[in-house]
């Protein structure tokens, strides 16, 4: 089931469905540069707290000539009003996974491993490279509009300890994730 959406799933979620198609990463296919698949990609074009100075308020609410989602219906007023509230509350990310699954790691520098998930429905993961203490080495995000599988190379950094733990958050999905580091 389903557990009560907040503002940031919710906002995730439009962007998942009426936005990452043409506004994905990585950034070099990001139309007009905006990812809207990542939260930071997001961040880039709001200013917390003030909906009414937010770029990305005049393109979905047509005060730009190119209104989005471009060349498709608007948004409907309650999701517009979902992003409007989302930004006025401080645009906080989500931080309430509905599944963390983790993978201990053994990194080389310069090594790439890939981690993969599978998510057998609509979710948005977000992956983590974490030491054992918990501080963060890598982060990578990915939507799933209708679920299939998120992998992520990653390049082990010099300075990465030779223990470290992939942990990979799933958000608002309905199914069972599956982890696995190669
Ligand atoms: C069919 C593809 C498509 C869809 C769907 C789409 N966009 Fe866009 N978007 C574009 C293109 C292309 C541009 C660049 C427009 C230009 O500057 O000529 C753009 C530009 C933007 C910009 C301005 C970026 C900048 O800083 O220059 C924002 C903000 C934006 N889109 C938000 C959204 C949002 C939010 C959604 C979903 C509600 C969305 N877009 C859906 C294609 C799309």
């Amino acid at each position: 089931m389903l557990e009560a959406i907040s503002y940031g799933r919710q906002v995730a979620l439009i962007f998942a469905f009426h936005c990452n198609h043409c506004h994905a990463t990585p950034p070099a296919a990001a139309a007009g540069g905006l990812i809207t698949a990542t939260y930071a990609g997001v961040k880039a074009s709001i200013v917390a707290g003030d909906a009414g100075k937010s770029p990305l308020m005049e393109y979905i609410d047509g005060r730009r000539a190119k209104r989005m989602p471009l060349d498709a219906p608007p948004l409907e007023r309650t999701q517009i009003d979902t992003i409007a509230q989302w930004i006025k509350e401080g645009a906080r990310e989500d931080e309430i996974p509905a599944q963390r699954l983790t993978a201990p790691l053994s990194p080389k520098p310069g090594r790439t491993f890939v981690v993969a998930c599978r998510v057998p429905a609509r979710a948005y993961l977000r992956l983590l490279v974490t030491t054992k203490a918990g501080a963060i080495l890598h982060r990578e995000e990915s939507a799933l509009p209708s679920g299939g599988e998120a992998r992520w190379p990653v390049v082990a950094a010099a300075h990465w300890p030779r223990q470290a733990t992939a942990r990979v958050e799933v958000m608002f999905t309905t199914a069972a994730a599956r982890l696995d580091v190669e």
